[in-house]
């Protein structure tokens, strides 16, 4: 069945939704939809912060909430299931084919594996890394596998496991934005970013079946999305496409209590810009992580040294941080708003390649290849002649 219908339903959903998730309450503290839904905002600036977090986290809870203010937003639902893969058993009786590989990695590659259908032609692993992937899918269908991999040291090392393992898998050190796919291969790419995934689907037509578990699908997006299908015609920014994966549901603790110091201090020294006059909020260039490892006033000296402003002796850096981690509980309170339509958006641009190949004469299935905690990006493209 084809999925262009799927893809229409949701872009139309998101497109008359858009006020809601495209602006980023870290740049407009208060975003226009706050006027307009004045007790979801109230209910948001109450929540406490383990609510917060557990929202932010949860999409489906997320747009539980907001469906109580907006209960056209429980349309979403239906549209947003999928067919699940096969649960992984490990696949091969070679007890070394996993050697080195972390557990989550190493169960994602399982379940990619079983959700794999093989055709028995030589599979092409892009973006390979270490070639775990493909390795494994050699052992397990007997079918010889390329591994194309731009980093010299893991196509080493992974010719060192191919060799260890015994099976036939080759190695190219080639750049996949510039290297030709071969004839009538099985195309497998996990986890290869943005334009390398969209890369290897420009070249669909020399491969005889794709499977495909995408992510950072703003890499390669300059300023919009350009949609791949002839039929899609969201309009979305470099951000709101990086809005689709920016989950921490695989970060450490550790990992997201420096998260929200980081952004707390940016907001700390936007308050202080927004003292000194400026009405909007500046972009951010990459702050050097060693400004962020000193303390708060270090930062404010640093952030304003680059940007060329004058920083008085008697700022109040105590004071400007509490507003900073102030507003830091702001944002989270309210981006809960904009993290309710990231699966959407999500299944949105897997949509969009979907049907892309779809128009190119392909059965294209999308899938969940395995669970959330493995991985958020689990949605995996499979296509067959
Ligand atoms: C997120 S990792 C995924 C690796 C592997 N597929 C996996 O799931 O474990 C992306 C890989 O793409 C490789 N890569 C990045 N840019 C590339 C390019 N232009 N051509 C080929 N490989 C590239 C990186 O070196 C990295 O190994």
């Amino acid at each position: 069945m084809s999925l262009l219908p799927r893809l229409l339903e949701l872009e139309g959903l998101l497109a008359e939704h858009r006020d809601l998730w495209h602006p980023q309450p870290f740049r407009e503290p208060r975003p226009a939809w706050f006027a307009g839904w004045p007790a979801l905002a109230d209910e948001l600036l109450a929540l406490p912060d383990d609510a917060v977090e557990q929202l932010n986290d949860d999409g489906a809870a997320a747009r539980r909430l907001l469906t109580r203010h907006l209960p056209e937003i429980g349309a979403f639902e239906a549209l947003l299931i999928l067919p699940q893969g096969i649960p992984a058993v490990n696949p091969v009786t070679n007890m070394h084919w996993a050697w080195g590989i972390p557990g989550r990695k190493r169960a994602q590659i399982e379940a990619f594996v079983a959700a794999s259908q093989a055709t028995g032609r030589p599979a092409l692993e892009w973006c390979a890394g270490k070639g775990h992937l493909g390795r494994l899918f050699a052992l397990k269908h007997g079918v010889a596998v390329s591994s194309l991999e731009i980093n010299v040291v893991m196509c080493a090392d992974g010719e060192m496991l191919a060799r260890r393992a015994g099976i036939a898998q080759e190695f190219i050190v080639a750049d996949a934005l510039t290297s030709a796919v071969p004839q009538a291969c099985h195309a497998l790419a996990l986890h290869a970013c943005g334009e390398l995934h969209r890369a290897l689907l420009q070249q669909a037509d020399q491969c005889t079946a794709l499977d495909i578990a995408p992510c950072c699908y703003h890499q390669g997006v300059e300023v919009v999305y350009q949609p791949m299908s002839a039929k899609a015609s969201l309009q979305l920014t470099r951000d709101d496409v990086r809005l689709a994966v920016t989950e921490t549901v695989t970060a450490s603790r550790q990992q997201a209590l420096q998260r929200d110091r980081d952004m707390a201090w940016k907001l700390g020294f936007d308050c202080w810009r927004r003292q000194q006059g400026a009405e909007t909020y500046a972009s951010f260039k990459p702050v050097p992580p060693a400004w962020l490892r000193n303390d708060f006033a270090y930062f404010c000296r640093q952030m304003a040294l680059r940007a060329g402003l004058e920083l008085a002796a008697e700022t109040d850096f105590a004071n400007l941080e509490a507003q900073g981690w102030q507003r830091q509980r702001e944002v989270m309170q309210l981006s809960i708003v904009r993290h309710a339509f990231r699966r959407p958006l999500e299944l949105w641009l897997a949509l969009d390649m979907a049907v892309f190949l779809e128009e190119k004469g392909w059965q294209v299935e999308i899938n969940e290849f395995c669970t959330r905690n493995l991985t958020p990006r689990n949605l995996m493209i499979s296509a067959r002649k």
